[in-house]
């Protein structure tokens, strides 16, 4: 039978959706009722419950009353970084598989302890980054062997906002780091999926703001990433407040280029002529949409999970130590890869 009406037999999951008022959970509402049956959704934000209404879902107030009441086969976390560990944890003891924003975690040990919570439940814990369904940058990674033996690249993302940052980003509790942490995220797994954890990393932790600094989250950091034994160098700066907002990632090659911008990727010569473009035609829900088809349609793939939660060991791995070692201004992970 073909798989297409394969699909068509299997169950709806039923899905419920915690922090679903917010940036995130909002974005995602539409695009879950797609492929999902949405039982539920959990957010103590005052606008939430008219919003459960509007969706026509039941509404509560915290993730205990949503345990006792209704069941589901997965949750959707869209929460501030603070709360995703007890959130998980708890969606883990009662059995549920876990589609979760990013971070996966906030630190290396978090991030182990979620790993082991999620083997012993035998549930997925999926971290949402949509980098990784974009087609600009599967062009990238299906290209690099064509561009030879990598030796730089530099990675650049910006927001422009004009005031300081607020809400649960500007509290340490909550937020558990700044830009690198928060935008970081998705650059570091970018390259998690492109090239072996650095070894090496020295960074720069700026604040634009005296809130910021005081509190320890950065709005700009720059990194610059050594691969000693494979003659690879990299850099990395992220920021809130910059001029203008704007993606970017070069990768030079002993053979070529490859360059990506949110919308297109392109491969070059090496002397810049372009050999081939990928500029697809779909849209940014396009993206999330299959990010999140995808996710649902693995929760039991048992294979696919132990090699996300690799990739995301991986990529909390990264930053953990970037930040551990920020006071020194260079941060050796070797050590740590073994
Ligand atoms: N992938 C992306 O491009 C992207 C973009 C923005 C945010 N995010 C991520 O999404 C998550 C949320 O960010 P946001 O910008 O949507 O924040 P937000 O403040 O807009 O929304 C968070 C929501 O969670 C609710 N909430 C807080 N604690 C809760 C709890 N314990 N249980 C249930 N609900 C709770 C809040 O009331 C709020 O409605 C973060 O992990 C962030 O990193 C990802």
């Amino acid at each position: 039978m073909p798989g297409d009406r394969l699909k068509d037999l299997r169950p709806r999951p039923r899905v419920l959706m915690i922090g679903f008022a917010g940036h995130q959970g909002k974005e995602y509402l539409p695009i879950m009722r797609e492929s999902a049956d949405i039982v539920g959704g959990v957010d103590s934000a005052p606008p939430a419950l008219p919003l459960a209404g509007e969706w026509g879902f039941p509404y509560y107030e915290n993730l205990d009353d949503a345990l006792k009441s209704v069941d589901f086969d997965a949750a959707v976390v869209t929460v501030p970084h603070g709360e995703h560990f007890p959130v998980c944890a708890s969606l883990l003891a009662h059995g549920r598989h876990v589609i979760k924003e990013k971070p996966f975690a906030v630190t290396e040990p978090e991030a182990r302890h979620l790993i082991r919570l999620a083997q012993q439940a035998d549930r997925s814990v999926f971290t949402l980054l949509q980098r990784n369904f974009d087609p600009v940058f599967r062009f990238a990674r299906e290209n690099l062997a064509r561009i030879g033996e990598p030796y730089w690249f530099s990675y650049d993302y910006h927001f422009n906002l004009a005031r300081p940052t607020t809400g649960w980003r500007a509290s340490w509790e909550q937020a558990r780091g700044g830009v690198l942490l928060d935008m970081g995220y998705h650059l570091v797994d970018v390259l998690s999926g492109m090239f072996p954890e650095a070894p090496r990393v020295h960074s720069a932790f700026v604040h634009q703001y005296r809130e910021t600094r005081d509190r320890g989250l950065e709005d700009l950091v720059g990194l610059m990433c050594s691969y000693p034994s494979r003659g690879l160098e990299g850099s990395l700066l992220i920021s809130r407040h910059s001029l203008a907002k704007a993606e970017h990632l070069c990768v030079l090659g002993s053979e070529g280029a490859l360059n990506v911008a949110p919308g297109a990727a392109t491969l070059h010569a090496v002397g810049g002529a372009q050999l081939e473009r990928c500029a697809p035609e779909g849209s940014r829900t396009d993206i999330t949409r299959s990010m999140i088809a995808h996710y649902l349609e693995r929760l039991e793939d048992r294979d696919y999970r132990r090699d996300h939660l690799l990739r995301q060991l991986a990529t909390v791995r990264t930053i953990d130590g970037i930040y551990r070692d920020r006071s020194g201004g260079s941060s050796e992970l070797a050590h740590r890869c073994a």
